[in-house]
This record gives C-alpha cells, structure tokens and sequence, in this order.
C-alpha cells in the first residue's frame, strides 16, 4: 500500500511513523509536512533512512502542491493529521487555524475526490478531537452523537473540517472514517502543550502556569495506544463511521501537575517540595472547557481496541524521555518558542 501520512513530523505523526515504518516494510510511507513550528524532523531520525520512508515538504493549503504529491505518488491511503493544534494560539491568533484545518482538509479530500473512484478500495483516515463536542459539565460522556459545540477558534476549524470529510462521504462517496481522540501526551510533543511545558519548566525551576484555579478535567491517553487506535481502525472499522478514542483517565489539571511534581523528584532526586513550589495560579484561558470525558465503546466493542498504558506508566515513560532527550527540547526551543511564551503568558497575571 502507498500511504500518505500528513503531518507526520509534528507530535502524533511522527509517533506513529516511528511505529509503522519499521514494523510494515510492505508499505510505502510519504510524510507530506509543510514543517512548521511545530514539526522536528530529530522526531524522524529513526526511520529517515528506511527504505519505505520519504518526506515531502508541502504545504496543504496550497492546491498546486497537493496535486503534485498525489500526481507522483497516487496513495491509497491518506492518514490526516497535519493540523495548527494549540488551542492558546488559535485564541491569538486564529487565520493560520482556519486555512490549514478546514482549507488544507479541503484540498486533501478534493485531490482524492479528483483521483479515487466510488469502488477504489482507498481510504482518507482524518485525525480529529473530542473538542469538537465542546464541554461537559460534572457528569455524562462524549458519545459519537454527541452534538457539536465547538468552543475555540481552534476547535471550531476542526469542527468544519469533520463536517466537511462526512459531507464529502454522503456527496461523493469518498471513503472515510473519521477518530475523535482525547488529550495526547508522551514523547516528542512540542512543549507548548501542559504536560511537555510542566516537565521542562520545573527541570529549569520556572514558574508552572496553572490556568484559573486548575480545576479543569481533561482525558489522557499515551499516544502510542492512539496511534494504535488509529491503526485499528483503518484497518477494522466501517467506511463513512466515526469513532471516539480515550483514555479513561480523567484528571484534573492540578492533579496533573502534581504527579508530574512527584515523578520528576523522584527521577531527579531533587526534593518534591521545591518544585510544588513552582505552581502559579494564573489568568485562565476564555472559553475554557470545563471537562472531556470520552466513552470508546464503540471502537472496544467493533474493533477490539483497548488502551494499553495506565497514566501512571505513561507520564513515568514521559518524564524519561524528556530527561534523556535534551537535544530534542533544544531544537524546539529556538527563538520562536521564546517568543511564544512571552506572548501567552506575559500577560496572565498570578
Ligand atoms: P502538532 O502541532 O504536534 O503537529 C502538526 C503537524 O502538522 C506539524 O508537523 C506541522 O508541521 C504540520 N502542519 C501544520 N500546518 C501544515 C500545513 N499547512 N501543511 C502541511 N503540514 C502542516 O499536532 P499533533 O498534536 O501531533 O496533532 C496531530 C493531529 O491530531 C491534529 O489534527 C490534531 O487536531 C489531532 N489531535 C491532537 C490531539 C493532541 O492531544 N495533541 C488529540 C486529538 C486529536
Ligand atoms: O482534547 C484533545 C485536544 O487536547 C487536542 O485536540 C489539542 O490539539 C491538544 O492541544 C489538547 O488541547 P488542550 O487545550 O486540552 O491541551 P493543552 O495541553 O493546551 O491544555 C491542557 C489543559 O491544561 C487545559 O485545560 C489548559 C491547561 N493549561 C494548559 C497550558 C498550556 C494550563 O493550565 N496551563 C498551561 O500553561
């Protein structure tokens, strides 16, 4: 099979190339990455000299480079990850979310439409989140018929993006599916997102940002066990179907931040309390989404998936990884990413 996986050098793509290539020398893989901030190709070092691997970098709003890369390689499978993926970027800065999640999805699903027949046995996987549901209240789950109510500019435009693949599927036909996974954490994520930014501030003994009063409950899923849903689900689930993936590990964000305290000591050695220490309540996020809790029966029940790992071995897997991978975090952390973190939090106040 020829496969194109896009985004495949950001946080989630490039985890799962680093899973597939090695293991399914049968299949061509084609990572189609404009590398933007947030791709690192040290992600890739693994897998950059296989022979089953290539990158091409293209951006996915721009028509012409599309049909150039589906002209050369015509792919039989699509996995759809590229995305702008920050919720506190897309508050700041919103254009960037709309041309890439809904136009660069778009273009994805027309240079498939323009090429696959309605019998072709190909298919276009798209990569979504449960925040597309927007937010739950104290009890209750996301079900796949859960209404859309999407909150941030950056769910909104994955919200589009969804609606337009399903369209795409009644319309024309296209063979799709579609997961709407819960919070990611694990190795190789950009230290924008919660977990990745606690572990690197308390290592450097900086202030740890604490949105409102941290109350909010997100559900955590180590991101081989999604790569691995994903894969499931290409392979077992129905055409035209949506399937909701989670971790049912829910967690307050405090206790978040509290156990990567706890972890962090102990594989330092340093004492707890100097980085408890390091907490700061600060100016909470608009539209905050209290809660995601995500109800995965139907992937258990029509494809067998099941998570693997526990919060406790994820976040401890974590952890390691970031301590013994300081080349990576250096890459990330060029004068861009500065720039980023005096820009979201110079303004929140404690
Ligand atoms: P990420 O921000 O780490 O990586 C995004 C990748 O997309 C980067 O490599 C970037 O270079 C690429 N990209 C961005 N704009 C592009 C463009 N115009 N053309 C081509 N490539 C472009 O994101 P992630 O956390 O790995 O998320 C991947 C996907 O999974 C996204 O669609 C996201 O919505 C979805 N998702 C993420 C999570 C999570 O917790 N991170 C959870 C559920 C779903
Ligand atoms: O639910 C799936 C989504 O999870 C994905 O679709 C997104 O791409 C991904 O970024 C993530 O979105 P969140 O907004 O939930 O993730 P983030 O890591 O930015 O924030 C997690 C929680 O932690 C959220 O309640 C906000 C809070 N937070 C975040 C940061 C960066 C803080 O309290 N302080 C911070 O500095």
């Amino acid at each position: 099979m020829r496969i194109i996986v896009t985004g495949g050098a950001g946080f989630i793509g490039a985890n799962f190339l680093n899973q597939l290539v090695p293991t399914l020398p049968e299949h061509s893989f084609v990572n189609v990455d404009k590398l933007t901030y947030a791709a690192n190709l040290e992600s890739l070092r693994a897998i950059d000299s296989l022979p089953n691997y290539v990158l091409r970098q293209v951006d996915i709003t721009d028509m012409a480079q599309v049909d150039a890369v589906f002209d050369e390689l015509d792919p039989d499978l699509v996995v759809h990850f590229a995305a702008e993926s920050h919720v506190d970027r897309s508050i700041l800065g919103p254009r960037e979310f709309i041309r890439t999640n809904i136009e660069g999805t778009f273009n994805l699903l027309e240079a498939c439409r323009k090429r696959w027949s309605r019998d072709d046995d190909r298919l276009f996987h798209h990569v979504s989140t449960d925040e597309v549901y927007g937010s739950l209240g104290d009890t209750g789950l996301f079900t796949e018929s859960t209404a859309y109510d999407p909150s941030s500019p950056y769910s909104a435009s994955k919200a589009a993006s969804d609606h337009v693949v399903r369209a795409y599927h009644r319309t024309y036909g296209l063979p799709v599916k579609i997961t709407n996974c819960s919070n990611n954490y694990g190795p190789m994520q950009f230290p924008e997102k919660l977990i990745p930014l606690m572990i690197l501030n308390a290592l450097e003994r900086k202030p740890l940002p604490i949105y409102g009063e941290g109350l909010n409950v997100r559900d955590w899923l180590y991101v081989a066990d999604h790569c691995d849903a994903i894969w499931t689900v290409i392979q077992k689930g129905r055409v035209g179907r949506t399937y909701n993936i989670g971790g049912n590990n829910e967690k307050r964000n405090i206790e978040v931040v509290d156990t990567l305290c706890q972890v962090l000591a102990e594989e330092t050695g340093c004492r707890v309390g100097e980085l408890f220490a390091l907490k700061r309540f600060v100016t909470d996020r608009p539209g905050h989404d209290l809660r995601y809790a995500i109800d995965a029966s139907r992937v258990r029940e029509e494809c067998g998936w099941e998570p693997k790992e526990t919060f406790d071995t994820g976040i401890r897997k974590t952890v390691r990884w970031y301590l013994s991978n300081q080349d990576w975090v250096r890459d990330v952390r060029s004068g861009d990413y500065r720039k980023w973190i005096d820009l979201n939090y110079g303004s929140r106040t404690a």
